[in-house]
C-alpha cells in the first residue's frame, strides 16, 4: 500500500470507530449526540489517527487494535475545533466544509458537544481498551494525552493565541505557542501509539521530535494557509487571522521565510526517523503536508 492508500484505509477506520463509539440517540440525549456526530463525523484529514496507528503498527502491533486511542484522539482534536470556531475565540463560520457547530445548533449546545467529544475521549480509552493491550501501556496513553491537551498543552496555547490577539509576542513565545496549541496533539498522536506497543524511551524519543517538527511545520503551513489558501479547498474560511489581529508565523515572518520554515522543520522531522525501520509513510506523509492545500 502506498502512503495515500494507507492514510485512506487509517481514515476509513477512524470514521467506523467514530460511529461506534458515538452512536445515534433518540430520546432527550438526541441533540448532544447529534452535536457531538455533526463535528466529529464530519471528515477531516485524520491526520492525528493515522499517525497513532502508524506508530503503533511500526512497534510490532495491528493498527486496528489501538483504535479506542486514535479516535479518543480524533475526539479530543474535533472538541479543539469546535471550541476554537465559537465567537468568543476564532469566531468562524465554516469547518471542515459545513458551517460550524455553533451555527448549527447554537452555542450553548456547542460548547457541551465539545466537552462531550472531550469526556468521550477518555470513556473510549478507558472502557473500551482492547484486551490485548496491557493495562499498563493504555494507562501511558491516557496519561499522555491528558497531559499533552491540558494547560500544559493544547490548552496553554490556545490561551496564549488569544493573548497576542493584544500584544506582539516575543520570537520565542510566538514559537511557543504554536509547539503547544498544536505540536502538542500531533506529539501526543506519536507518542500514544510508542506507548500503547510499548516501546522503549529512545523509540519514544524520536516519535516525539518527529510529532514536534511536524507540528511546527503543520501550523506554519496553516497560517500559510490562511491567506493563500482557498475556502472551498480549506473547507474553513481565509482570512480568519488577519480579521482576528492574530500574530501568526505568517504575520510575523512574511509567506517566503514561512515556506522555508515549513521545508526546515519537515526535514527535521524527516530526520528524526530516518533510522527507524519502515518509516516510509512518516516520511511521506510529512513531505505530502509539505505540499497541502488542504
Ligand atoms: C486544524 O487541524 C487545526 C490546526 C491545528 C491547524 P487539521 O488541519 O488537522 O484539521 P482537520 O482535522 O483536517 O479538519
Ligand atoms: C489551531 O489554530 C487551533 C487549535 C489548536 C484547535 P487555528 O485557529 O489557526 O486553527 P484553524 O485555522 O481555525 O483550523
Ligand atoms: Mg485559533
Ligand atoms: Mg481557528
Ligand atoms: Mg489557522
Amino acid at each position: 500500500m502506498d502512503m495515500a492508500e494507507k492514510l485512506k484505509e487509517y481514515a476509513r477506520l477512524t470514521q467506523e470507530g467514530l460511529e461506534t463509539y458515538l452512536p445515534e440517540q433518540a430520546g432527550a440525549l438526541k441533540t448532544i449526540f447529534q452535536a457531538a456526530r455533526y463535528s466529529a463525523l464530519a471528515g477531516g484529514k485524520r491526520l492525528r489517527p493515522a499517525l497513532l496507528m502508524e506508530f503503533y503498527a511500526l512497534h510490532g502491533e495491528n493498527a486496528e487494535k489501538a483504535l479506542p486511542f486514535a479516535c479518543a484522539l480524533e475526539m479530543v482534536h474535533t472538541y479543539s475545533l469546535i471550541h476554537d470556531d465559537l465567537p468568543c475565540m476564532d469566531n468562524d463560520d465554516l469547518r471542515r466544509g459545513k458551517p460550524t457547530n455553533h451555527k448549527v445548533f447554537g452555542e450553548a449546545t456547542a460548547l457541551l458537544a465539545g466537552d462531550s467529544l472531550l469526556t468521550r475521549a477518555f470513556e473510549t480509552m478507558l472502557c473500551h481498551c482492547p484486551t490485548e493491550i496491557p493495562a499498563e501501556n493504555a494507562l501511558k496513553a491516557a496519561g499522555i494525552l491528558a497531559a499533552r491537551a491540558g494547560m500544559e498543552g493544547m490548552i496553554g496555547g490556545q490561551v496564549m493565541d488569544l493573548d497576542f490577539e493584544t500584544r506582539r509576542p516575543e520570537k520565542e513565545e510566538l514559537s511557543q505557542m504554536v509547539h503547544l496549541k498544536t505540536g502538542c496533539l500531533l506529539m501526543a498522536a506519536c507518542e500514544m501509539g510508542c506507548a500503547l506497543a510499548g516501546a522503549g524511551e529512545e523509540e519514544m524519543k524520536k516519535a516525539r521530535l518527529y510529532g514536534e517538527k511536524l507540528g511546527l511545520a503543520f501550523q506554519i503551513q496553516d497560517d500559510i494557509l490562511d491567506v493563500t489558501g482557498s475556502t472551498e479547498k480549506l473547507g474553513k474560511p481565509v482570512g480568519s487571522d488577519a480579521e482576528n489581529h492574530k500574530n501568526t508565523f505568517v504575520s510575523y515572518y512574511g509567506l517566503e521565510e514561512c515556506r522555508r520554515l515549513v521545508e526546515e522543520n519537515t526535514r527535521q522531522a524527516v530526520e528524526a526517523v530516518a533510522l527507524l525501520q519502515g518509516s516510509d509513510f512518516l516520511t511521506e506523509l510529512a513531505r505530502s503536508l509539505q505540499k497541502r492545500d488542504h
